[in-house]
């Protein structure tokens, strides 16, 4: 029964975007509206997974029935992976990550006196990268968000994040990626050729990805 081919799957999903607050009234964000996170989170959801949303700040409303837990930085984002990570079947990183932080958070409003203004950013943690190098036997899939090479900087994200599955969607285009309500996608594995999926609603990708990635831990 493909309706419930995930029955007895544990499935943890990242969705949206993470935050990096500067002072009390302003961060650094991305454009990420958390649709395609919350497509996988829905599609394992309907198909009978156990599923575990970790979501940053989006308009959109959880699936009932999904476990989800609300973060705003990409260090509360890697506490809530990593404590869920031991046992899933299959665990997919949506979530638009924000690869730096801003150092010296600012205890009160920074006053604009200055005509220029410079922050000091620190890196962030690489989660997928920290998922990968504690994977026993779960189904990793990370996502390739590139403006440029595409397929370039996407097989050298699965190696070095050592993923099973990566999603690369090319993310200068206004009617896929960020916001849309399609995505379009190469799924890369170490084993096959990259497979373009075509042009298709985030639910029909979510679909796709899942059933890849059911057919992996299938494998192994
Ligand atoms: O939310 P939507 O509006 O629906 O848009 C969907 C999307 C464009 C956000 C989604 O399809 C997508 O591409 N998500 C990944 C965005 C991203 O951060 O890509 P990246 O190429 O920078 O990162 C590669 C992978 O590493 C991703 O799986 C990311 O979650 C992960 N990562 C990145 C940085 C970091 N510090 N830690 C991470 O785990």
């Amino acid at each position: 029964n493909i309706e419930q081919d995930l029955k007895g799957k544990k499935v943890l999903i990242s969705a949206g975007g993470t935050r990096e607050a500067i002072d009390p009234v302003r961060y650094i964000a991305n454009r990420s509206s958390g649709k395609m996170g919350y497509a996988l989170a829905k599609r394992a959801l309907v198909r009978g997974a156990e599923v575990i949303l970790v979501t940053g700040p989006t308009k959109l409303t959880p699936p009932v029935g999904v476990t989800t837990y609300e973060v705003q930085t990409t260090a509360e984002l890697e506490k809530a992976m990593l404590t869920h990570y031991a046992d899933q079947d299959i665990v997919i990183m949506a979530a638009a990550v924000a690869d730096y932080r801003v150092k010296t958070v600012a205890e009160q409003k920074i006053k604009k006196n200055a005509e220029t203004w410079q922050l000091e950013l620190v890196k962030n943690p690489d989660i997928l990268k920290r998922l990968g190098e504690l994977k026993r036997d779960q189904i990793l899939v990370g996502f390739a968000a590139e403006t440029t090479d595409l397929l370039h900087y996407a097989t050298k994200k699965l190696q070095q994040k050592n993923a099973d599955l990566l999603v690369a969607n090319d993310v200068s285009r206004k009617d896929i990626g960020f916001g849309a309500d399609d995505n379009e996608a190469w799924l890369l594995t170490s084993k096959n050729s990259p497979k373009a999926t075509g042009k298709l609603k985030k639910t029909q990708l979510a679909d796709l990805i899942l059933s890849f990635a059911l057919q992996l831990r299938g494998e192994c």
